[in-house]
């Protein structure tokens, strides 16, 4: 974990909201009980209630239970909380990081390693860097210093771009991890795995076996509490730029030397460079029927909570490939899915089946909630000269029976102990994405070509619109992995 006896500090910026207790606790919980966080460790939280160390203990041990009961573990708690304290503090008072360093150098008693995680709104990154950094807790002397920066990572290419700027005129690059929790995930890591470890896939994963690739996280919760912050996002900015992007990045990017951060990062920046700028005509945006009226929602919104859109990699492995990406709320289904549809034989031979009942093969890497791959391949129906669709089916649930998939905070929160930065954003891919997405929701706003707004139904699979994109050139969505109670 560390290459010292250092203790190791956690310190939660934002420690009152909703992230600590619904993701960042039960994380560090978690290792904790499976006895991988590193000892000594400290957590500390700096929020501005006025709360002591056991209210600070007390509210995060009902978050477990309510929100994690099925990892809380009341034996295992007690110890874990004798780590935790609270130290008072406003985001923007200076005074308030003095006496927080104070805090931290009597609970480290000497050289301690520390990691800084803004779980807060992005309005007080800048000003927490900067206290930071004027408070002298950044330089490494006695320890290493690392921050965590949650998402949104700027607002568009300009702000991620003065952002970027603006931490790293205090925080080295290399001391920066940048968070998208879907890296975390164990079947978007298994994407480089499935490529990368078999030796039967890699040479067809190229424009000569590949029709198209298509990739969709849809999901069925609405945009609920979180309409203030969504109406000013929409779908793209909370999504595409760094969820989906981050998907495709895994799924297209070139073979990296080595699974090291930065060789894996450079692949990444290759991938995002090759992108062909989109057309508004090869998007949908789209807001499901009753958006408008939720509480939070301004009048007349032109927020998108659906797009689609279709892309292009201008390089030798993806050329003329088309890549579909959707994602959106209030669907029928939570679904994170990317497919892989391969063409069809160069010739049909058989003389009962015709182009139209043939189904191409089709790889369906499942991220969530049925974590698995499955392979549609066509086998000829008994007793008759047809053939049908069949699945082959890998299933995590089924063949890592005992291990539990654990949630995307737990690894990469350990993975920026370690200093393991293969899973977080650098600098300049986080630009990139920014650079692809903002002319599509710019335009949106102000071109004449932009595509009408949508309207798609609650619990639907989306617009019309959607699947025209794809009809234009005779091709369909497609779904085949399995919900978990299927
Ligand atoms: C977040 C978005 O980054 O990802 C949310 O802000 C979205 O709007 C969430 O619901 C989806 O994450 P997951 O892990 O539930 O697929």
């Amino acid at each position: 974990m560390s290459n010292n006896n250092n203790p190791t500090t956690f310190i939660i910026f934002g420690a009152s909201g909703d992230l600590t207790q619904r993701k960042l606790i039960p994380a560090l919980f978690n290792s904790y009980c499976k006895g991988r966080l590193p000892e000594p460790f400290n957590i500390v939280g700096f929020a501005r209630r006025p709360w002591d160390d056991a209210q600070f203990r007390q509210m995060l041990q009902e978050g477990m239970q309510e929100l994690a009961s099925d990892t809380y573990n009341a034996e295992k708690w007690t110890p874990f909380a004798q780590n935790i304290t609270y130290a008072k503090g406003d985001l923007s008072t200076q005074e308030d990081y003095l006496a927080l360093k104070k805090h931290l150098d009597e609970i480290e008693q000497g050289a301690g390693d520390r990691l800084y995680y803004l779980a807060t709104s992005p309005s007080f990154f800048v000003p927490i860097v900067e206290n930071l950094g004027v408070a002298g807790m950044v330089e490494q002397s006695a320890g290493w210093r690392r921050i965590v920066v949650e998402k949104p990572f700027g607002h568009d290419l300009a702000s991620a771009k003065a952002l970027n700027k603006e931490i790293q005129a205090i925080f080295a690059e290399d001391q920066i991890y940048r968070i998208d929790h879907y890296l975390g995930k164990e079947t978007a890591q298994n994407i480089l795995y499935f490529r990368f470890a078999n030796t039967i896939f890699e040479p067809v994963w190229n424009r000569n076996y590949v029709d198209n690739v298509q990739i969709t996280v849809t999901e069925n919760v609405d945009v609920g509490r979180r309409a203030g912050y969504y109406d000013q996002a929409g779908v793209v900015r909370d999504m595409f730029q760094n969820h989906l992007m981050q998907l495709l990045s895994l799924v297209a990017m070139e073979p990296p030397a080595s699974f090291k951060a930065e060789s894996v990062r450079n692949e990444k920046a290759k991938l995002f460079q090759a992108i062909r700028p989109l057309l508004l005509n090869q998007t949908v945006r789209a807001q499901y029927d009753g958006y408008l009226q939720a509480e939070g929602v301004a009048e007349n919104s032109p927020t998108p909570t659906y797009a689609a859109m279709e892309l292009y990699i201008d390089n030798w492995r993806w050329q003329g490939v088309p890549f579909y990406l959707r994602s959106g709320k209030g669907l029928k289904d939570k679904n994170t899915e990317i497919v892989i549809e391969f063409k069809q034989p160069p010739h049909l031979m058989f003389d009962d089946i015709q182009d139209e009942d043939f189904t191409s093969n089709i790889l369906s890497l499942c991220i969530q909630p049925d974590e698995g791959i499955h392979l549609k391949l066509e086998a000829k129906v008994p007793d008759s000269h047809k053939t049908q669709p069949v699945d082959m089916e890998f299933h995590y649930r089924s063949s890592f029976k005992g291990n539990s998939l654990p949630d995307a905070y737990e690894r990469l929160l350990l993975d920026a102990v370690r200093g393991d930065a293969s899973l977080f954003t650098r600098a300049d891919g986080i630009e990139a994405a920014w650079g692809l997405m903002d002319p599509v929701i710019t335009g949106w706003e102000n071109n004449a070509e932009a595509p009408p707004m949508a309207v798609y139904q609650p619990g639907s699979w989306g617009p019309a619109e959607a699947e025209a994109l794809l009809a234009r050139s005779g091709r369909v969505w497609r779904h085949a992995c399995s919900h978990p109670e299927e």
